[in-house]
Parts: structure tokens; C-alpha cells; sequence
């Protein structure tokens, strides 16, 4: 009988082929600091990707946790709030001994990220557990604060010498939105570089931590059937959506100032894009992936002004429908200002303008309060040169169309024409499907948790490297600016859709003669 990796109850359990390869790759002993450490990413995403990967014995053998917030509490206060944000957060319910283990030693440093004294006071957390564990440990610094800490908290890091450790290694995890344009992402960039080397730095984009887009790159290089159609010559178009039935929540603060294009286009969408479009990697390494991915955001023309309201649409929802529940307009939301102009509704058609892609456009459409949370990509295919049973009626003749969706019931689904049993050759469309539930019977880890381990790891592979971000930026920040200086009284007002809706009637008009938006 084979035993599961780390399985905390030390029981053996029944080997399934279906499992296999699902151990977790060896991490060298790390603390790891949190800045922000009481704030909502961190109780909702981060601490329970941390109890998850202690359950399935993927920390490493040492490892120790700081938390480092403005509000002044004792390590036991803090301690709790872990506990309690674990329990109501995490995929699984907590078993008390891995808890309790992983929890025992966790520190609490208070203070502003300005004030010298608490990095005075972090150094002698992380010597503390060094002598302590009688070894060396790496050292993490996670950046979950509000974007204006970023900047202060890799200055105090450098120079209170903690950019460094003699023995050991020492990385920065820098979250979303590394700026908010493509000059405070060039500041950013510099400000980080002057303190840290490249190889240090793990710019997050949880989009990239998820099972099935990584599956994206195993699905193209490594099935020779799809990579001789995956060109201008066989694809039509190709669609990337990523809907949300939810508001806002409590995070007008936050969204208000970024909207939809720069919340999830900007970074998340962009990065879909890149996995349906890059060329093969020489291998699967950092470097190579990036440079692939950097290759295709630099073939992605610039908007320029005349062409933005041609190739970008934005809305707002209004009060609608969702969930089963009245809700309210985005504009009626708490902390929303009465007149917003802020879009909760992003829809672009790109082009990569590469030997590859030329002339196929690639549309991108987000947004809050549709009618249901989806991810997905759709590849439509082009259709049939010449359809020679076309007089008996097969009206249902669609192009073949592969969709991979993200979230939720991932999977991969292809369109197929079929003939409808009986006498007369008429065809209807059918699905193939293959589910990821169903094949690999397991849950997927949640993004955080594979994103934590590799950047404790030092593998930057699912991380977004410095030119990556600019180029993003690049294509968005025109937009951004042609959307804050759009005069309603020349444009007329900012579009709006019901919630729980498919999205504006203004996204139709992006569309190429023929293609269709696929329904939410
Ligand atoms: C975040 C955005 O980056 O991604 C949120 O800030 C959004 O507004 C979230 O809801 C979506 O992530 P997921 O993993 O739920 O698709």
C-alpha cells in the first residue's frame, strides 16, 4: 500500500492511480512575514492557503510565521485571529493538532510601516527563531498591504538590512495592483529593484496559481493534436470571460478608484490571453516562460485614441436582479460616490498582431453583477469550407468550438457537428467534456497555496515578471485615461446593465460580423 504524502493522520491510505503525481515538491525552511497581516486577504486567502498546505504536510519541516499590522495586540491576540479567520475560511475543516502546531509559534510585530522600530523589531523575531531552530531559515516578506505601503515597506526592508541574509535566502511577494498605470508600475519597478535583484521579487497574479490555467500550457504543448490548428489559419476568434454574479462588497474604497478594466483586465485577462496566444517555451523555466508571454503583450498594439471607442467598452450596473435578491445599483452601493463614473464593466477586442495571430480578434469582457460567476476561454473555430448536406437542413451547423473553463465545473469542452439520428442527415452541435473532478478525483489546491510554496521554493514561474507588468500596462493605460476623461456630455453617460444581467447591449458592438458574445 502506497501512503499519501503527508497525510496528518499518518494513516496508509489505498493507492489510486489516479492520485499519483499529486505530491508536493520539497521547501527549504522559511519564516514567513506577513505585512497586513490582519487585513482581508490575509484572513480569507492567506492564512487558510497556509493551514491547507500544513494539512498536506507541504510546509516546510521548520516554519514560522510574522505577522506585521498597525493595531496594536499581543502574539496570543493575533494567534486567535488566525485561528478563528482558518476556521471560517479554509477548504477544509482544521484538524486541532495541525492547527495547534501551526499556529504555536506564530509572532505579532504592531506597528506603522514607516517606523524604524518595527524592523528593529521583525529582525529580532526572525533571529529569535533561528536560534531557537539552532539553523538558518529563508526569509519570506509578503506584501498584503494597501499598493502606497509597497514602496516604504521595501525601503525599510533595505534599509534596515533585511533585503539580504547571509545565510540564507531572502524573497519579496509583492500582491495586486502593482500600480495603477504604466508610469506608478515603472516607479514601483524601480523603487523594488534598487533594493532587490529580480530573482528575489514574486509579483502576484493568483490567476496564475490556479490549476487550469496552468493546465492551459499542458493542454497545448503537451497534445500534438490542437498546436497544428492553433493559428490565423484554423481559428476564428477567440473569447476570454471572467463574470461575476457578486457587487463590490465592502471594498468601494478599493474598487472605486480602479474599476473593472484595471481590477481584472489589466492583470488576470492579460494573462488568459498570453496562455491561449504564447509560442512553446524552449522549456519550462521562468525565463522562457516569460519571454514567451512578454513576447506576445509587445505584439498587442497600443490603443491609440481614435481607436478606443471602437475596441473598448465600459458600463456600471444598475439595480437588478441576482442570487435570488433585489440588489442595488453599484452607484446605491455603500462608499460608492453618488456620481461615479467608476466601470464595473470592462469589454475589449485585441489583436496580436503576430505571423501567428494576425486578424483574429481576441475579445476579453469582465464585470460584477452578471447573471453568474464563470471563467472561461472559448477558441472558436472557423467553420467548414463547403457543407454538402446543407439542402436537407442542418441548420444547426456551428463551427467547432473548444472552451476551457476555469471556474466553476473546470474542464474542456469541444464542439462538435453530429449527425441526429434517423433518415435525413441533419446535424445538431454536441459537446465532448472532460472534468477535472471526474478525472483526477481530488480537489484542486486553492491559487494561494501553490503560489506561497513556489515563491518560498524560489520558482518565479507563475509569477509576473517586471517587463510583464509594463507591458500590460502598456495596452491598458490608454484606455484608462480615454474612460477618466471621457466627457458625458460629448459621449453621453456611462452605459449601464441590470444586475444579474448578461452585461450591456453596448459589448455587441465590438463584435465582428457574425460572432457572438456566449451566453453567461
Ligand atoms: C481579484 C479582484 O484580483 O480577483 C476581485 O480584485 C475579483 O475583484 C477576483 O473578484 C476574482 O478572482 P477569482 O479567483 O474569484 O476569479
Amino acid at each position: 500500500m502506497a501512503v499519501l504524502a503527508g497525510h496528518p493522520t499518518g494513516e496508509p491510505m489505498p493507492e489510486n492511480p489516479l492520485t499519483a503525481g499529486l505530491e508536493r515538491l520539497p521547501v527549504a525552511p522559511t519564516t514567513l512575514v506577513i505585512f497586513g497581516a490582519t487585513g482581508d486577504l490575509a484572513r480569507r486567502k492567506l492564512l487558510p492557503a497556509l493551514y491547507n498546505l500544513a494539512h498536506e504536510g507541504a510546509l516546510p519541516e521548520r516554519f514560522h510565521l510574522v505577522g506585521v499590522s498597525r493595531k496594536e495586540k499581543e502574539n496570543e491576540d493575533y494567534r486567535e485571529e488566525c485561528e478563528q479567520a482558518i476556521r471560517r475560511f479554509s477548504r477544509r475543516p482544521p484538524d486541532e493538532d495541525v492547527l495547534g502546531s501551526l499556529l504555536e509559534n506564530v509572532k505579532y510585530v504592531p506597528g506603522t510601516f514607516d517606523e524604524d522600530s518595527v524592523y528593529s523589531e521583525l529582525r529580532q523575531a526572525l533571529d529569535d527563531f533561528e536560534r531557537q531552530d539552532g539553523a538558518p531559515l529563508n526569509r519570506a516578506f509578503y506584501l498584503s498591504t494597501a499598493p502606497a505601503f509597497f514602496p516604504v515597506i521595501v525601503e525599510q526592508l533595505g534599509k534596515s538590512e533585511l533585503a539580504q541574509h547571509e545565510n540564507g535566502e531572502v524573497r519579496v511577494i509583492i500582491e495586486k495592483p502593482f500600480g495603477t498605470t504604466l508610469g506608478e508600475a515603472r516607479e514601483l519597478n524601480r523603487h523594488v529593484l534598487a533594493i532587490f535583484d529580480e530573482t528575489q521579487i514574486f509579483r502576484i497574479d493568483h490567476y496564475l496559481g490556479k490549476e487550469t490555467v496552468q493546465n492551459m500550457m499542458a493542454f497545448r504543448f503537451a497534445n500534438g493534436m490542437f498546436e497544428p490548428l492553433w493559428n490565423r489559419n484554423y481559428i476564428d476568434s477567440v473569447q476570454i470571460t471572467a463574470a461575476e454574479d457578486l457587487g463590490i462588497g465592502s471594498r468601494a474604497d478599493y474598487y472605486d478608484s480602479s474599476g473593472a478594466l484595471r481590477d481584472l483586465i489589466q492583470n488576470h485577462m492579460l494573462q488568459l490571453l498570453c496562455h491561449v496566444a504564447m509560442e512553446p517555451p524552449v522549456s519550462f523555466t521562468a525565463e522562457e516562460v516569460r519571454n514567451e508571454k512578454v513576447k506576445v503583450l509587445q505584439a498587442i498594439p497600443q490603443p491609440t485614441e481614435a481607436e478606443i471607442p471602437e475596441m473598448a467598452v465600459h458600463a456600471q450596473y444598475g439595480p437588478g436582479h441576482a442570487g435570488g435578491d433585489d440588489v442595488p445599483g453599484y452607484l446605491e452601493e455603500e462608499g460608492v460616490p453618488e456620481s461615479s463614473n467608476t466601470e464595473t464593466y470592462a469589454a475589449l477586442r485585441l489583436e496580436v498582431d503576430n505571423w501567428r495571430w494576425a486578424g483574429v480578434p481576441f475579445y476579453l469582457r469582465t464585470g460584477k453583477r452578471l447573471a453568474r460567476k464563470i471563467t472561461e476561454i472559448a477558441v472558436t473555430l472557423k467553420p467548414v469550407p463547403h457543407l454538402a448536406f446543407s439542402q436537407d437542413g442542418s441548420l444547426g451547423v456551428q463551427p467547432n468550438q473548444l472552451v476551457l473553463t476555469l471556474q466553476p465545473n473546470e474542464g474542456v469542452s469541444l464542439r462538435l457537428g453530429a449527425k441526429i439520428p434517423g433518415t435525413r442527415m441533419i446535424i445538431r452541435p454536441v459537446n465532448m467534456e472532460f472534468q477535472y473532478g471526474t478525472a483526477f478525483l481530488s480537489q484542486s489546491p486553492e491559487a494561494y497555496e501553490r503560489l506561497i510554496t513556489d515563491a518560498m521554493r524560489g520558482d518565479a514561474t507563475l509569477f509576473t515578471r517586471n517587463d510583464e507588468v509594463e507591458s500590460q500596462w502598456r495596452i491598458c493605460d490608454p484606455i484608462v485615461k480615454y474612460w477618466a476623461h471621457t466627457n458625458p456630455r460629448q459621449h453621453g453617460p456611462l452605459p449601464s446593465y441590470e444586475a444579474g444581467s448578461q452585461g450591456p447591449k453596448e459589448a455587441d458592438g465590438l463584435l465582428r460580423d457574425g460572432d457572438r458574445w456566449r451566453a453567461i
